[in-house]
């Protein structure tokens, strides 16, 4: 298993803001990672990094062996990396199908995208039910799932998921993780970001855990979910 993504000593500011203080991680080929921490704790702001969408101030960010930091957010798609931003972010006016298109725009191969929004369709079954209905009228598991299936489109290496269950009902997120266990199955690594802790180190390979913009432990999600520490601050008891 080669890494393939590599973040050190990462610092991301908000103007005089310093929310990402030094981080390190990384994610190896094939495996899910989560990070996980509490609402302000710097995760979205990690992610929109990596994705290109903020300039760090320092640090690197190393991904299939480059230095993408600073780079922009459509060379880093083109690079491998998709990202499902926090409160989905579809665009509501468009149909379902029209969505699944844009997240092919890095893409020409006809064939190769058809035979994707096939596989997005085994994915999410519903969303092949309604690929006529316009995103916007689609419930929030609905949109969660079409927010998925775009940022698969463009047939990424990593990708980067934030918050997904954010907002849905127990049952339904327990649907999304089993798909997003299904899409690193197929062969997709995940970098998944949490504030549902317990759902996430349940699936996850490893685990880090961020506060107010550091990472304070780190290591194999099961053991971490049955830490102490990690329990009584991110388990309730
Ligand atoms: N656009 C922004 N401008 C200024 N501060 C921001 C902005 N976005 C996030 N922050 C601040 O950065 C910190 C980390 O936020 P964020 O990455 O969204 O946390 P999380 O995703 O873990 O909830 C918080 O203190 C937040 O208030
Ligand atoms: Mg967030």
């Amino acid at each position: 298993m080669g890494k393939l993504l590599e973040l050190k000593d990462l610092n991301v500011y908000y103007g005089a803001i310093h929310a990402i203080k030094g981080i390190s991680l990384e994610v190896n080929q094939g495996e899910i990672v989560t990070l996980i921490g509490a609402n302000g704790a710097g995760k979205s702001t990690t992610l929109r990094t990596i994705s290109g969408l903020l300039k760090p101030k320092s640090g690197t960010i190393t991904f299939a062996g480059n230095n993408i930091a600073g780079s922009k957010a459509h060379e880093i798609v083109h690079s491998g990396i998709s990202q499902v931003p926090e409160g989905r972010r579809i665009f509501a006016e468009m149909s379902v199908m029209e969505n699944l298109d844009l997240g092919a725009f890095t893409r020409k191969d006809k064939e190769g995208i058809k035979a994707d929004i096939k596989h997005v369709f085994e994915l999410f079954p519903r969303l092949e039910e309604r690929k006529d209905q316009i995103a916007g009228t689609l419930s929030g598991g609905e949109q969660q799932m079409l927010a998925m299936g775009r940022a698969l489109m463009s047939r990424p290496k990593l990708l980067l998921l934030d918050e997904p269950s954010m907002g849905l009902a127990p049952l339904l997120i327990k649907e999304i993780f089993n798909i997003i266990v299904d899409i690193n199955k197929a062969g997709t690594t995940v970098l998944l970001v949490e504030q549902n802790a317990n759902m996430a180190l349940s699936i996850a390979n490893r685990a880090y855990v961020l506060e107010t913009g550091r990472i304070t432990l780190s290591g194999d999600a099961r053991k971490l979910a049955a830490s102490e520490d990690v329990r009584k601050a991110y388990l309730g008891g």
